[in-house]
């Protein structure tokens, strides 16, 4: 059975939604499960953007047969080729062979490398500031290097404003029946999400995002909608989400607060990150969150430190290093680039504390542009009272550090 919604009088969103997949890129936990969209453009000729993951192949077809009825389809335009997306083109190519594939160059590579039979078909190469027509709709494409992939890019309808956005401005979660942003409460169940899926997924390539902000700023004004490849599509207060994707991709906290991410063997590292949340809260700082790097999937971790100012590392000494699990999400910091945070550290260790070195080694050798406070609160496998003034000393560093 056919399950569409409705985007314009002739833009269909013809995706599918996933709540069997646990595991996003086999690495990223997604219990609210994912959308894959596609949409379905019906002018004189017939247009899909995009594609969807081969387990929801059936659902696209579905839905594409019953909007088509004994229309051909004209068209198929790839902006990602990410087999999220992509690993269903055979299979259009299949159904439909006198379809016209139009992508970039490397997309066309990249299908040729995952073993897609495209040769033999009508291959449209386009690149950065080519345009096209499917009848009343006209549209300009647009590079988007890196975000996600080298091959990427978007496509903007200059008759609807529809901005076709790949990876950009998608978020985990599945959509379930909704598709406008402002069909659900984004700011309260889903901008988690979506600060999870893009500083998981293209963190790192903050610099490309920064790129495209900058192209789509100067159609702004004639941005109507953004079509994404994963979640809601936005019609309305799209300056909300545009903002929320420049801070991410700049690196910028979201808000001053702190992150307090702890690795505990038996509990007293726990008590101590527990401890300066308290003495962080008596001191008017509430925007305290407290994280066991252990049971918390390191996805949830990096989200929380694009979205906080402060973060502070609290670790046992294991094997003379730095926690396994917590050298896990620093390095998970470094690889996605993020920048500009304020560190403080309490280490533990019984007989040879290394961590608290060790780990604000890591921050000033291997991040950019971070501060570590000189405070530093170090124990001897526990938290005793004559550490009184240390952890008061290191709550009032943080606290003045965020005036
Ligand atoms: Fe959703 Fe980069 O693919």
């Amino acid at each position: 059975m056919y399950s569409v919604r409705k985007v314009t009088d002739d833009l269909y969103w013809v995706g599918a939604n996933d709540h069997r997949l646990h595991l996003f890129e086999n690495i990223h936990p997604i219990p609210r499960g994912v959308s894959y969209n596609a949409y379905l453009l019906l002018d004189e000729k017939t247009a899909l953007f995009d594609t969807v993951d081969w387990s929801v192949c059936r659902q696209l077809l579905e839905n594409m047969e019953y909007l088509l009825g004994d229309r051909p389809l004209d068209y198929l335009v790839i902006n990602h080729m990410e087999p999220d997306h992509g690993a269903s083109i055979e299979e259009i190519l299949l159904r439909w062979p006198e379809v016209k594939v139009i992508s970039t160059e490397k997309a066309f590579l990249f299908m040729r490398q995952f073993g897609f039979h495209i040769d033999g078909h009508e291959l449209i190469e386009v690149k950065e500031g080519d345009t096209f027509s499917f009848g009343k709709h006209n549209v300009a494409f647009v590079a988007a290097p890196m975000v996600h992939w080298p091959e990427a890019m978007v496509t903007f309808d200059t008759t609807s404003g529809a901005l076709f956005s790949a990876d950009a401005f998608g978020s985990f979660g599945a959509l379930d029946g909704k598709l406008f942003a402002d069909e659900v409460n984004f700011d309260r169940d889903w901008i988690d999400d979506a600060r999870r899926y893009l500083t998981n997924i293209v963190g790192k390539y903050g610099p490309h995002i920064q790129l495209l902000l900058k192209k789509a700023g100067g159609i702004l004004d004639q941005i109507k909608y953004i079509c994404p490849l994963h979640g809601p599509v936005w019609r309305k207060d799209l300056g909300y989400f545009i903002d929320k994707y420049d801070k991410w991709s700049r690196y910028e906290p979201e808000e001053k607060g702190v992150l307090i991410a702890y690795a505990s063997m038996y509990g007293n590292t726990e008590a101590a990150a527990q401890a300066l949340a308290a003495r962080l809260c008596e001191k008017g700082v509430t925007n305290v969150w407290v994280y066991d790097v252990s049971n918390t999937h390191v996805s949830y971790l990096v989200s929380e430190s694009f979205r906080l100012s402060h973060i502070v590392l609290a670790s046992v000494t294991y094997n003379l290093g730095i926690y396994p699990v917590m050298h896990d999400y620093l390095m998970h910091l470094k690889g996605l680039n993020l920048q500009h945070r304020t560190f403080a550290i309490i280490e533990n260790g019984s007989w040879a504390p290394k961590s608290g070195d060790l780990m604000q080694k890591f921050v000033d050798e291997e991040l950019k542009n971070m501060t570590v406070l000189n405070e530093r609160l170090s124990l001897a496998s526990a938290l005793h009272p004559d550490k009184a003034a240390e952890l008061e000393s290191l709550a009032d560093a943080i606290v003045e550090s965020m005036a």
